[in-house]
């Protein structure tokens, strides 16, 4: 494109209306555009790609167990727990009801109880320190890295007292924590590792899936996740004898049903967390686009690092050099308001959705969350623990590398990786737009 052609191209966006990418190359975007709160066309006016996605092979899927009559627990459960073991390179797979089911089964089958310490992240989902006190069990918060968003492994080791019992870190939005370094902390001792891949459907570690690698991994398919049968869990693990303990914890401590067996035997106490038919089956469908949509957010993810690495202020959250896949369940990165006039986040977050680029701040410390604190000082724990030590865990628990964290994140959703690059584009020229006349944005919110 000629210089004038260029410039008059440019000329008819001086509305402020974004253009899509030319050809292959990045979009080109009008200089002097202003963002959408001072006046300003939004850099975006379309949808990104709506959540979940189906088609007439969920309504098959769907309607076959309709017609076969069985509709809890059946064969499309153990069909996805074989494809779903074989999918992640693992020996057994337990379908449950949601991933808080999978996570509080493996915990209860690994024995985990009043009196044992575990050692979790304090960025998080609620459900991965839920179940800890669910099971009476003491959450030790240790450090996120700031860089990577995930636990900071280094600060394991001197996290384990004779207490704990199991580490249950998280592999965080899509990406992967550091496997080498928490298997290295917890080898020595033999304690169990227990990873929470509920966000990390096809993330990798050295090349092999992410929740292969502890004594057992749990995901979840609630939702708003990458594999998504409304809600859903399932635990992978290579150890035949867990797998039947979790079997029976998960289906009220009764073992699997023997042909032409009809006698109630118990071995302890349980629950029914049991997946249905229907969730199986529409996992099992949405599993036949699983692979390119990982595809699809991978790339996505990659260019749009490189894009957002040039904006000054803004910092992708950082890989491991290990992580050889991530799946993007969120796309995280954090925000510096310095680099933005002051703006404070909450402005520059309400700034991108009126661009219409919808962003949140993520997770508060969950070590400092009012519903941990309170059940830690609740009069069971008390019981059990007493007055002096749940003190003495509070101290042990503050992190305030992670609640830096959590004033300076900024998430985007998986669904936003499953356009064209274009999108990535506007992400990009969106938040370029809010630093150009940050400025004005901080009068006009002052
Ligand atoms: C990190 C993490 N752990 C556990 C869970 C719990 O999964 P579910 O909502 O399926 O119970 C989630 C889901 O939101 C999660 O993101």
């Amino acid at each position: 494109m000629s210089e004038i052609t260029r410039r008059r191209f440019i000329g008819t966006l001086a509305a402020g209306s974004a253009v899509a990418a030319v050809g292959r190359g990045p979009a080109v975007f009008a200089s002097d555009a202003r963002p959408a709160l001072l006046g300003g066309t939004p850099v975006r006016r379309e949808r990104f790609p709506s959540w979940p996605v189906s088609d007439d092979t969920e309504v098959q899927a769907l309607t076959g167990v309709l017609r076969s009559g069985r509709w809890n627990r059946g064969d499309q459960a153990s069909a996805f727990e074989a494809e779903y073991a074989k999918l992640t390179g693992t020996k057994h797979c337990l379908a449950t009801a949601n991933g808080t089911s999978a996570l509080l089964t493996v915990l209860a089958s690994l024995d985990v109880g009043p009196g044992d310490e575990v050692i979790v992240p304090p960025y998080t989902f609620v459900a991965t320190v839920n179940v800890v006190l669910l099971r009476h069990a003491l959450p030790v918060f240790v450090h996120s890295d700031i860089e990577t968003f995930q636990i900071d492994a280094t600060k394991i080791a001197g996290a384990i007292t004779d207490r704990t019992k199991v580490i249950l870190p998280v592999h965080l939005g899509g990406a992967a924590f550091d496997v080498d370094a928490v298997l290295a902390a917890a080898k020595p001792r033999g304690i169990p590792v227990v990873e929470d891949a509920c966000q990390s459907h096809l993330a990798e570690w050295r090349g092999r899936k992410v929740g292969s690698f502890g004594r057992a991994g749990c995901f979840s398919f609630q939702a708003s996740k990458n594999l998504n049968s409304g809600e859903g869990g399932a635990i992978i693990t290579d150890d035949g004898e867990l797998i039947e303990r979790c079997y029976q914890f998960h289906n009220n401590s009764r073992g699997r049903a023997t042909a032409g067996s009809t006698t109630f035997s118990y071995s302890g106490v349980g629950a029914n967390l049991r997946m249905t038919d229907f969730q199986a089956a529409l996992l099992r469908a949405q599993m036949t686009r699983l692979e390119e949509q990982a595809k699809r957010r991978d790339g996505n993810g990659a260019y749009l690092t490189r894009l957002l690495e040039e904006i000054p202020g803004i910092t992708p959250a950082r890989m491991y050099e290990g992580c050889t896949r991530n799946a993007y369940h969120l796309y995280m990165f954090r925000y510096d308001a310095s680099a933005f006039a002051g703006l404070p986040r909450s402005a520059f977050l309400k700034a991108l959705r009126a661009e219409g680029v919808p962003a949140s701040g993520g997770y508060t410390p969950l070590n400092r969350e009012a519903s941990v604190v309170g059940t830690l000082r609740s009069r069971g724990y008390e019981r059990i623990y007493g007055k002096k030590a749940i003190d003495r865990l509070l101290e042990r628990n503050e992190c305030p590398q992670n609640d830096r964290l959590c004033t300076e994140a900024v998430w985007l959703t998986q669904n936003m990786l499953l356009g064209p690059r274009s999108d990535m584009d506007q992400i990009a020229e969106a938040i370029r737009r809010i630093q150009r006349h940050a400025g004005e944005l901080v009068r006009g919110t002052a």
